[in-house]
C-alpha cells in the first residue's frame, strides 16, 4: 500500500505532462543520462521480442522508441501520451531523425487506449506509470491490447533505488547525477519496489515481478 503521504502527492500529481513541461522534458531526454537509460532498456526489450508489434504507453519525446527502431528494424513500433503536446515533440523528433514514416505516435490514455484486442506482442512504458491516476485500469488496458502469451515490460524509477544501482549512477554520471535521483525519489509519487510489484495483483495479470535494468525497476508481466 502506498503510504498516507505518497497517497496524497499521487493524488496532486498531473497524470500527463503538458507545456511548457513539455519543451523542458524533450530537453533534458537528450542528455547522457537519459540517451543511456534508453539504450539499456531497449537492449531489455529486444531481448524479450526482436521482431513483432511494439506499443509503447507514455512515449513521451519517443526516444526510447527511435532507439528501438535502430536496433531492431523489424519491431512495429507504436506510441501514445495522454498528453497532445507531448506527442506533438515525438511527431517532431520522429521527422528530424527520419523515421515518421517508419513509428506511429498517437494522442491516447492508459485508461482506455485507442486499439482493438490482442493488437501487440509486447507493450512497454518507461517513466509513466507513476504519473496514472487509475493504474489498475490501465494495466488491464495493457492486458486487453496484449496478444496471448505476449508480455508487459513496465519500466520506472521507484521511491527505494537500491545502493548498488545508486553507486553505478554515482560512478557512471557523477555524484551530483545520483543525489538529483535521491531528491526526484522524495518529490514524485514514485512506488516502492514492492508496491511496484503488488500493483499487478489486482489485475488480470494476478501477478508479476521486478528486476532493476539501469536506474528503472521494470515489473515483468505475462499473459
Ligand atoms: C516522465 S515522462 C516519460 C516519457 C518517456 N516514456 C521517457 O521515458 O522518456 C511520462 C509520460 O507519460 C505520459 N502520461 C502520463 N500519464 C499517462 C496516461 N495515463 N496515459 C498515457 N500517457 C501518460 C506523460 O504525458 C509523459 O509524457
Amino acid at each position: 500500500m502506498l503510504s498516507p503521504a505518497r497517497r496524497l502527492l499521487k493524488m496532486i500529481h498531473p497524470e500527463g505532462i503538458l507545456w511548457p513541461g513539455t519543451a523542458f522534458y524533450d530537453a533534458i531526454s537528450r542528455s547522457a543520462i537519459f540517451q543511456r537509460n534508453y539504450e539499456l532498456v531497449a537492449e531489455d526489450i529486444v531481448s524479450y521480442c526482436p521482431e513483432g508489434s511494439l506499443l509503447d504507453i507514455g512515449t513521451g519525446p519517443g526516444r526510447l522508441l527511435i532507439v528501438l527502431h535502430r536496433k531492431s528494424p523489424r519491431l512495429r513500433l507504436v506510441g501514445v501520451d495522454s498528453s497532445g503536446s507531448m506527442v506533438t515533440k515525438a511527431r517532431r523528433n520522429l521527422v528530424r531523425a527520419g523515421l515518421s514514416h517508419a513509428i506511429d505516435i498517437e494522442v491516447g490514455n492508459a485508461s482506455f487506449l485507442p486499439f482493438h484486442g490482442e493488437s501487440f506482442d509486447v507493450v512497454v512504458s518507461t517513466g509513466s506509470i507513476h504519473h496514472w491516476k487509475e493504474p489498475e485500469k490501465g494495466l488491464n488496458e495493457v492486458y486487453r491490447v496484449l496478444r496471448r502469451k505476449g508480455v508487459a515490460l513496465m519500466y520506472d524509477l521507484v521511491s527505494d533505488t537500491p545502493q548498488y544501482v545508486l553507486e553505478e549512477v554515482a560512478r557512471d554520471f557523477g555524484k551530483l547525477e545520483s543525489v538529483l535521483l535521491r531528491i526526484h525519489a522524495l518529490e514524485e509519487p514514485f512506488y516502492t519496489s514492492k508496491d511496484f510489484e503488488l500493483l499487478a495483483r489486482g489485475t488480470l495479470f494476478k501477478r508479476g515481478y521486478t528486476k532493476f535494468v539501469g536506474v528503472q525497476c521494470c515489473l515483468v508481466l505475462r499473459k
